[in-house]
């Protein structure tokens, strides 16, 4: 099986307002089309490191690889390409612009990538949402669709450039339990019918006791 992600001794100190060392020898691979959890207490340094691994910060020790290639330390331009094109991100918050469309929404990454005609881009963006069934809702604007449904658009969008691993930091924080059980189950069509990685962040025990594996975090380590 090819790896998608790797973290190697991956370490983080926040410097303010002391010297705090937040993340301590972070090392573990994401398979490809595995579907892994993270849990571990308030605090204990989940977000951070997504942070890291989205590559949003580059502020640590160790080393990051994306599909076997190193990526600590390459600069800011080729790292918003990479993260564009390689990673998609779900929040507990789903950060749509609320006065687009909900199809614009979905095309917004792949405008900025910038590698396909607009009507190709459409199309595709249109083939998303027919995957997380939510087409109808296509011409309304985002302000207009349920908290479930603005979810699922956000899965779309972070679809929409076909990434290697989908990452989530708490993506049904906000859900009713029917609504992040769907999201759970699109997670898992997509990680077994494409082959897509996921690695989700979640306080949710119900939620990981269904992924492939759960990361436990204590204290900005990996338990055992
Ligand atoms: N910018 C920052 N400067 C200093 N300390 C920070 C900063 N961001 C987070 N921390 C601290 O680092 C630790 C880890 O924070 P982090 O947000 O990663 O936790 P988490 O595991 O995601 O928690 P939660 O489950 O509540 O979201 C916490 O003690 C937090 O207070
Ligand atoms: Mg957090």
């Amino acid at each position: 099986m090819s790896i998608v992600l790797e973290a190697k001794h991956i370490n983080k100190y926040f410097k303010k307002p002391v010297k705090f060392h937040v993340l301590k020898d972070i090392s573990f691979q994401i398979k490809k089309g595995e579907f892994a959890s993270i849990m571990g207490k308030s605090g204990c340094g989940k977000s951070t490191l997504l942070y890291i691994l989205s590559t949003m910060d580059t502020d640590y020790e160790g080393e990051l690889y994306l599909k076997n290639k190193l990526i600590t330390g390459q600069d800011s331009t080729h790292l918003s390409y990479l993260r564009n094109k390689h990673i998609g991100f779900v929040f507990q918050f789903h950060y749509l612009l609320s006065e687009f469309s909900v199809l614009e929404n979905v095309m917004l990454p792949a405008k900025k990538l910038a590698e396909k005609s607009l009507q190709e881009i459409e199309h595709n963006a249109m083939q998303k949402l027919k995957i997380l069934n939510i087409e109808h809702l296509a011409h309304k604007k985002a302000s207009r669709v349920s908290g479930g449904e603005k979810q699922r658009v956000a899965i779309a969008r972070a679809l929409i450039n076909d990434p290697a691993i989908i990452m989530g930091d708490e993506p049904t924080g906000n859900l009713d339990s029917h609504n992040a059980e769907n999201v759970f189950n699109i997670f898992k069509q997509l990680s077994v019918k494409q082959g897509l990685s996921l690695l989700i962040v979640t306080h949710d025990e119900d939620f990981a006791n269904k992924t492939d594996r759960i990361i436990q975090m204590g204290d900005g380590k990996i338990l055992p």
